[in-house]
Formats: C-alpha cells, structure tokens, sequence
C-alpha cells in the first residue's frame, strides 16, 4: 500500500477559477467501511450502494473477504456482502492489511477481538506511526489481549478464544473510532458495554447496528450494546462525504465568483461543524432540501464566493469537523485577519501531524502561521505560490490544491498519491468544475 510508487506522485495546482458547476461527491468513508464490516458479519445478504471505492474502504472489504465473507461488486460503488454470521468469520495465518486506514485498523481489531482465532493487523507506513493504544487498553479491560509494538503502535497481534465481558467505558478523548471499537467488540461480550464519550461524535456505527437489528441504545455522548445478539442483514445506501464535500466548499467560497452546488451530501450533524465554523468566516453556503435518505440526515449543498474574515473557531465544534481542518487552514489563510483554532490536539495523530503539516506547507506559501500544542493561529490574506509537501496525508493534498487557487502562482504539492484512499477522481471533478490542477 504504501509502497515507493505512491510517493512519487506530484500535483501542480494553478491559479484558476471561477468554480462552477454541480460536484458528484463519492460515498462517504465511514459509512463504506462500516458497511463492509457489519454486512460480513450479519446473517444474509446486505446491498450496499454508494460504496466508496477508495483505497481504504477497499482494504476493509478485503479483509472481510480473507476473514470469510464473500462480496459480489455488480458495478462500481456497489457491493452484496454474504453475511457468514457473528461467528462465521475463519481466520488467516497471513496479516490482515488495513493499508492507511486509522478507521479500518481501529474497527476491525474490536471486531476481531473476540474471535474465536488469532489475527495480526498491518498498515502502511503512515498506519503504523498511529496510537493504538487507545483501543487496546479498553478492549483489554473487557478481557481481549492484543499486542502493539513497543510504543503502542500497529502491528496488532490479536489472540482469539477469550472470553469478552462488557464494561463501562468513559473515553479520555472524544474518537468516534475509539467508541466503535468497544461496541463492536461489545457483539462478542458477555453482557452490556456501554460507552460514554466527553463530547458526542459521529454515531455511524450506533445507528447502523440499530439498521442490523442488534440491542443497542444511544444517545448524543452515550452508547450501549448486548453482546451475543444476532445481525440481521439490510440494505446500505451510502450518503456522499461530507468530508469529501470539504475541499470544495472552501474552494468555492474562496475564488472570486464561484458557484457550485453539491447534491445529495450527508449532513450528520457530527460531521458538519465546518459549515458552522465557514459561516462564522462569512461564508455563502446553503443547504437545500433538506432530507432523510436511509436513516440519514442528508441535503443539497450551494456554495458561491463570499469574501472572509478571520474567526475564532469554537473548541465545541472540534469533534464535529476533525477532518476538516487542513481545509478550514486553507480558508484562513485565504481569509482577511487571523483566524484560531484550539482544542484540536487529536489533529497531531491522524494520517499525518495535520497542525505541524499545515503550519508548514502554509509558511511555504508565504502565510503567517504560528502553531501551538493544540491548534494554531492563521494570519490571513494572501497565499503565494510555491513548493509545500502533503505528507501523504490524503486531506492536506486536497486543501493545498485548493489554496494553489488563488494563490500569486502555482503550488507544488509533493507526495499525492494518497487521496486515492478517500477521493478517487479528485482531479477530474475538480478540473471538471474550474480547478487547474495537474501531475507534474
Ligand atoms: C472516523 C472517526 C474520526 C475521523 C476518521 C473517521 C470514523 O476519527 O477522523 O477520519 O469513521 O469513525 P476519531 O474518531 O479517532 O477522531
């Protein structure tokens, strides 16, 4: 996954725009891969539509598959997943590759936790800089023994034929993949896990075992699941990634008379804290009918140029835009006066140091930027072109081509190979709709 041939890869993103047009957005990331892992593990056959085919969710399925679980793909972005079952996954000698996926690796070892065998999980070399000792020390408190390397990172060595018993859990930081980990580990567990978080976070998986039939209650900050009921498989319909969405949300609202409309994008309130903080800036973003689609909250988006201004970004509205802020960087530093951002230590363990990286490739650029242990302080107004490095982190690509917008000149953007792991055909839909942005 992680080899040579995706470091290579290098984007030019040119001064371009206006943005216009109507954007596709592939299906959400956190919803595939939950699908993937619920559908394998359910009795029947789940339909899944909407599916993201990006490289992690792809790597989900394909675990699920070594695991037992066999999945047809009529036609891109479909999947029907054969449920084998709570007890039908059969485990492998070779290591389960969970590629660049934090969500993946994390879900799939509270799944794998109470098996019945032994399983180890690998990642790229990003994956295998992350924390995990987050998951493990809670799953062995419901009596899983998984090991880490030394310093608490992947591999994963997961020992099968324990016997889980459900706890309570307070979680230390708010981490939706953190919560998912226990409850699923929670379908294995003798009794009720309960998890109770410092400050409500996206609730996919709560409400998608809800859809399987499992005995879970859950409220914003609080879940609880019985172990040892039964899924029952049912049909998945994929909303468009908010996440996704992001980085043209913030390109529109930056290039002087863009207009864009982005149809049918989930709207789960823990993930939309970016239209929040876009609007405290001055942004013109509306949604437009407003709808349910398969138990989500979903809605058209219409975003045009509107000029910005520094704001003080709400620590509160954190957990519900974890993913966005390379792209919220972006805006600040095209954004007039100063923008701060604080609270968001969870920023330094995702795919890359997003604080250190964005701070960095903005310096780049001519913006000034000064980072603290928690957030950072954005001196915006003017972007100039220049040579910054994506880290392989898939979302600092995406939101460094969209400041290569507007800035003096183009904008190198090294090392991005990675957004194919979220965002497969970012660059057609974004030339598509007014971007000028190449490998080179
Ligand atoms: C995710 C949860 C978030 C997010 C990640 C996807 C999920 O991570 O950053 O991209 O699908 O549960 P944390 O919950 O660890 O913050």
């Amino acid at each position: 996954m992680s080899g040579s041939a995706h470091e290579a890869l290098t984007w030019t993103s040119k001064p371009a725009g206006p943005l216009s047009g109507q954007i596709r957005i592939p299906g959400d990331k956190s919803v595939s891969h939950r699908a993937m892992m619920l559908g394998a593990i359910a009795e029947g056959i789940t339909h899944v539509s909407g599916f993201l085919e990006g490289e992690d969710t792809r790597a989900t399925a394909a675990v699920m598959q070594t695991l037992g679980a066999h999945m047809e793909t009529p036609a891109p972005g479909q999947r029907i997943v054969h449920g084998v079952g709570l007890h039908g996954l059969r485990g492998v000698e070779q290591p389960l590759d969970c590629g660049n996926a934090g969500t993946g690796m994390r879900l799939i070892a509270g799944l794998l936790a109470g098996q019945a065998f032994d399983s180890t999980l690998v990642g790229d070399a990003s994956l295998s800089k992350r924390p995990m000792r987050r998951i493990t020390d809670p799953l062995a408190a419901m009596g899983a023994q998984i090991e880490t390397a030394p310093d608490g990172t992947p591999p994963l060595r997961i020992h099968g034929r324990r016997k889980l018993k459900g706890v309570e859990y307070t979680l230390p930081v708010a981490s939706a993949q953190v919560k998912s980990a226990l409850l699923l580990a929670g379908l294995y567990a003798e009794g009720q896990t309960q998890v109770i978080e410092p400050h409500p976070t996206r609730d996919y998986t709560e409400r998608m075992l809800a859809a399987f039939a499992a005995d879970i209650d859950f409220s914003p900050g609080r879940a609880r699941v019985r172990g040892g009921v039964p899924l029952r498989a049912t049909d998945i319909e994929v909303p468009a990634d908010f996440s996704s969405a992001a980085f043209f949300l913030v390109a529109a609202s930056i290039v002087p008379g863009s207009h864009l409309m982005l149809p049918a994008v989930g709207l789960n309130p823990r993930r939309t804290g970016l239209l929040e903080a876009l609007r405290l800036m001055g942004a013109n973003i509306e949604v437009l009918h407003e709808r349910e689609a398969a138990g989500e909250r979903i809605g058209d988006i219409r975003v045009r140029y509107a000029p910005l201004h520094g704001a003080v970004i709400p620590p509160a509205l954190v957990p519900d835009m974890i993913d966005e802020f390379p792209a919220l960087f972006v805006a600040a530093a095209a954004a007039e006066g100063t923008t701060v951002v604080s609270g968001a230590a969870e920023l330094r363990v995702k795919e890359s140091d997003r604080l250190a990286g964005m701070a960095i490739g903005l310096r780049a650029l001519g913006v000034r930027v000064e980072e603290s242990d928690d957030g950072a302080s954005i001196h915006g107004g003017r972007i100039a072109g220049g040579r910054v490095d994506s880290l392989g982190d898939h979302r600092l690509a995406m939101s460094f081509a969209a400041a290569g917008l507007v800035a003096t000149g183009p904008v190198r953007i090294g090392d991005c190979a990675n957004v194919a792991t979220s965002f497969p055909g970012f660059t057609e839909l974004a030339n598509g709709c007014g971007f000028a942005l190449e490998a080179a």
